[in-house]
């Protein structure tokens, strides 16, 4: 199974970063001196992603300009001698072949991944979700693809969370594989405590077959009234194999201040400049 195309979902509203995000799209929000998008598009070129498409919605332009050349800008650093600036302001246009299509109506994660159908074609294909920015030596979305190689199978990142966080994710059954890879047999969308299989939560990341998109289509409006993708696993997960992969690597939930902060404050610290500083200024 050869991965190479990848969706990344950035039609929502970013209403738990307002009001920074009324006119800046939150996946433009940067995390030292990168939008937080630029993360999630260089863990899916890592894992050997080479067509990505971005679905965007109105008021997300910026993200765009950002993968785009910047001519007049570029001729100024190059004039100047800013040679580091100049190979940073040129490098996210490179990175991959990046589209870009507009999920007209936000109606769901699972509308947003079915507006890719076209793009996708017959292929199994990644999804990334915005919010989530991964650390791990192995890209999460590699881990994904390896496991969906081995098992011939549908793969979802997953982690064992707090019962909190359960009823605001999702919750899967499964039966362990191997260490750290598990079969899914059910997966349920925010579930009352009572409606839980377990505290294994789907995280940011999938590696799906382009079975979903007639699952999708005919999915009904689910959580919130919108088109969840998790109701539509969880007919994939019944129809065709899917695994779920306990990822080796530190998530930072970037959709709301605390984990924008974490991020902010940890990635900080690695930074070779900001580093120093920062660990002198907390003292
Ligand atoms: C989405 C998904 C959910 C998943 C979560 C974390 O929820 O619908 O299944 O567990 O992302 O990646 P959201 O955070 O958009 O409410």
């Amino acid at each position: 199974m050869k991965v190479k195309k990848a969706v990344i979902p950035a039609a929502g509203l970013g209403t738990r970063m307002l009001p920074a995000t009324k006119s800046i799209p939150k996946e433009m929000l940067p995390i030292l001196d990168k939008p937080a998008i630029q993360y999630i598009v260089e863990e899916a070129v890592n894992s050997g992603i080479e067509d990505i498409l971005i679905l965007t919605n109105r008021g997300k332009n910026a993200i765009e300009d950002y993968f785009d050349f910047a001519p007049e800008l570029e001729e100024s650093l190059l004039k100047s001698n800013k040679t580091s600036f100049y190979d940073s302001v040129r490098a996210p246009a490179g990175l991959a072949n990046i589209l870009f299509q507009r999920q007209k109506e936000t109606k769901g994660l699972g509308h947003a991944v079915w507006c890719a159908k076209s793009f996708v074609g017959n292929e199994p294909f990644a999804v990334l979700l915005g919010d989530d920015i991964m650390v791990g030596d192995v890209p999460v979305t590699k881990q994904l693809i390896d496991a969906a190689e081995k098992y011939k199978a549908a793969a979802v990142g997953a982690q064992w969370v707090s019962d909190d966080a359960v009823e605001k994710y999702c919750s899967l059954k499964i039966e362990e594989l191997e260490k750290k890879v598990f079969k899914v047999f059910d997966v349920i969308e925010k579930p009352p405590p009572e409606k839980k299989f377990s505290n294994y939560a789907i995280l940011g990341r999938y590696v799906l077959t382009p079975d979903i998109f007639d699952i999708l289509e005919n999915t009904p409006p689910g959580h919130g009234g919108e088109i969840q993708l998790t109701d539509g696993l969880c007919t994939l997960c019944k129809q065709s194999d899917m695994v779920a992969v306990d990822f080796d690597a530190k998530r930072y939930d970037t959709g709301n201040l605390v984990g924008f902060m974490e991020a902010t404050i940890e990635f900080g610290l690695k930074h070779p400049e900001v580093g120093p500083w920062l660990r002198e200024y907390f003292k």
